[in-house]
């Protein structure tokens, strides 16, 4: 199986994994041969990239953090939740809240068996309208890094809540500004900075979350430099769940396409990230971060420094630069099967990975 982006499919490839739409729909089923009418539609529903049956002997094996039906049950309550508090509807609220807090203890559970899980694929979020994925994506991040910074299943359970629910308070930003094609005016980007204090009255409010939780919804986008919003608080002041979703938020907004821009790659997304350690994010808990982060994940494919391309096909702890890719062949070129395993093989200490590979003639 490798990841490929949309430019790249081609009539005849296989489907390896289900693709979902932004409402949990089923788009295409893991299997279904992919036909030029339905690349198309993939393109044009803002689809960023699919898994392809790749039928080689060191296919990789490419697993999420947690489980794909764990995370589509939980979009589900997420987007039920906003949706009803944006429709006044507090029955359908109490019922998706308690829903919620049954799947975060299944997140939790699926996170903590795991502990030396690492986020080693490229993460789908397949269609335009993000919101509720990008929440359930940086709650199992965040409760990942929580579980390498020893917090107990309580403390597991606060953050987890205040990750989940971090920008709830968009609803309540005016429609125009939350969905605006383009980049925000300075009156338009204050109104949107009200929207982790609107998300923590709210919380307040309903007088059902920790305390911990709400905290980290309202400090969600402080920094460490004490420039953040809504209170420029100091890093002293500023609580672990809020610095932890902090770096989870900025580092999955980089790797999701918008409509503005691509999303970046994780090489990318995290060379930005540990370029603001002491700027914006706690260089302690970027740490824990950059530890759970493959740069590289399976299945993409990567530049290599003597010009030739490969699918990543193995990561190892500790050498995350330097993954096992096998080559792809050149038309007309004579090497098949090649595989360069850049951590253990002495004869290639020479060749680095550039970067990922954005070029369309990837085959
Ligand atoms: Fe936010």
């Amino acid at each position: 199986m490798r990841y490929i982006q949309p430019s790249n499919l081609k009539a005849g490839m296989v489907l390896a994994k289900n693709l979902y739409g932004s409402r949990s729909e089923l788009l295409l089923s893991a299997g279904s041969f992919l036909t030029d009418s339905l690349i198309n539609k993939l393109e044009v529903a803002g689809c960023d990239g699919a898994y392809i049956v790749d039928n080689s002997p060191d296919e990789p094996n490419v697993k999420g953090i947690i489980s794909t039906k764990l995370k589509e049950n939980t979009v589900k309550a997420v987007r039920s939740f906003f949706q009803g508090i944006d429709r006044g509807d507090s029955l359908v609220t109490s019922y998706s809240f308690s829903t919620m807090k049954h799947l975060l203890d299944d997140i939790i559970d699926e996170i903590s068996t795991d502990k030396n899980a690492m986020v080693n694929m490229v993460d789908l979020k397949v269609f335009d309208d993000y919101t509720y994925y990008h929440c359930v994506s940086v709650a199992a991040l965040a409760i990942m890094v929580g579980v390498s910074a020893g917090m107990n299943r309580n403390g597991l359970y606060k953050l987890g809540m205040g990750a989940l629910l971090h920008d709830l308070g968009k609803i309540f930003i005016p429609k125009e500004i939350l969905n605006k094609d383009g980049p925000l005016t300075y009156d338009e980007y204050e109104q949107m900075k009200k929207h982790s204090q609107f998300g923590s009255d709210y919380l307040k409010r309903q007088n059902a979350l920790p305390l911990e939780s709400i905290i980290a919804v309202l400090t969600h986008h402080e920094r460490y430099d004490s420039k953040g919003y809504p209170l420029g608080l100091p890093a002293a002041k500023q609580t672990i769940e809020g610095k932890i979703i902090a770096i989870c938020d900025n580092y999955d907004a980089m790797t999701s396409d918008r409509p503005y821009r691509t999303a970046f790659s994780p090489s990318e997304a995290m060379e930005h990230i540990m370029g603001n350690a002491g700027i914006m994010f706690d260089p302690k808990i970027l740490e824990l971060f950059i530890k759970k982060i493959v740069p590289y994940p399976v299945g993409t494919i990567v530049d290599l420094s003597n010009g030739v391309k490969g699918i990543v096909i193995e990561n190892f702890p500790d050498s995350y630069m330097r993954p096992k890719v096998k080559l792809i062949p050149k038309l007309g070129d004579p090497i098949e099967n090649v595989v360069y395993d850049l951590c253990n093989d002495p004869t290639l200490l020479n060749v680095t990975v550039v970067g990922i590979n954005r070029n369309k003639e990837t085959k």
